[in-house]
């Protein structure tokens, strides 16, 4: 049996990704704890090579090749700024990344990563949410032709609420989370300022989210199985499933 993955429960690592831009965000060390997991339990030590799409500052793939240092990582982002941020952060890992600049929401795309295709895995976190139903509903398909069979889809994802009562709790939450993190950074805003800016921006992100149970069916409807919701606290989830064998 492989070992489960460890290194994400040490001070340091943690440290690490909390300086990241997700610092608010509740949960954090455990998506990504959830992620490794869940990576070791579809491929044990067969991880050669995982594809991060919207890779950001690369966190996601830095937390990958740190626990599995044979593996190779094709990182996908459509911004150069951001793809910058992750070779920088990466640096330790050059030699087994590669960076892709181009836009998924484009048809086309997939042939941009050909020669490294196809996955042990793909992972995405927080990118896919910006894209409407269908085209978010068609990713996934690009998604599974791209697995080698067993392979395994990681989405850590903001959803929509399932109720408008849960979306208020939601609110709360966040803001309190947004709150905290100010109190513990010594910033002086109250946390009526903090709402009325988080609100402003809740209306403008809340168009493309979709449902958590949803985007479950997208997937079965698919093909993937172990289709499953690994972790979720209210808007917040890690889902996706596996290519069959
Ligand atoms: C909120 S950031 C999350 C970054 C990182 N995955 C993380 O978990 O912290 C979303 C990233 O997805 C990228 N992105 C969003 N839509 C994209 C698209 N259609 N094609 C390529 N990259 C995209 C953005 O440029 C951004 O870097």
């Amino acid at each position: 049996m492989p070992e489960p993955p460890a290194s994400w429960h040490q001070p340091d690592l943690a440290a690490k990704f909390l300086q990241n831009v997700r610092g608010a965000i509740p949960l954090s060390i455990e998506q990504i704890d959830m992620m490794l997991r869940l990576l070791t339990a579809a491929r044990g030590e067969r991880l050669e090579n995982f594809l991060d799409l919207g890779c950001g500052d690369g966190v996601l793939s830095s937390a990958i090749l740190d626990e599995n240092p044979g593996a190779r990582g094709c990182l996908v982002d459509y911004s150069e700024a951001a793809l910058a941020t992750a070779r920088e952060q990466l640096g330790a890992h050059a030699n087994s990344v590669e960076f892709v600049l181009t836009d998924y929401a484009q048809p086309g795309w997939m042939s941009e990563i050909a020669r490294t295709q196809p996955f042990d895995a793909v992972v995405s976190g927080f990118a896919a949410q910006h894209s409407p139903d269908d085209r978010k509903r068609a990713l996934f398909g690009e998604i599974f032709q791209l697995l080698k069979p067993d392979g395994i889809f990681i989405n850590i994802e903001h959803v929509a609420s399932a109720t408008r009562w849960t979306e208020s709790i939601w609110d709360d939450y966040m803001i309190d989370a947004i709150f905290g993190q100010e109190l513990r950074a010594s910033a002086d805003r109250s946390r009526a300022e903090i709402a009325r800016e988080y609100y402003a921006r809740a209306v403008q992100e809340a168009d493309a989210l979709a449902p958590l149970e949803v985007q479950c069916d997208w997937l079965r409807e698919i093909g993937f199985e172990n289709v499953d919701c690994y972790l979720k606290v209210l808007e917040l989830a890690v889902f996706g499933g596996q290519r069959p064998a």
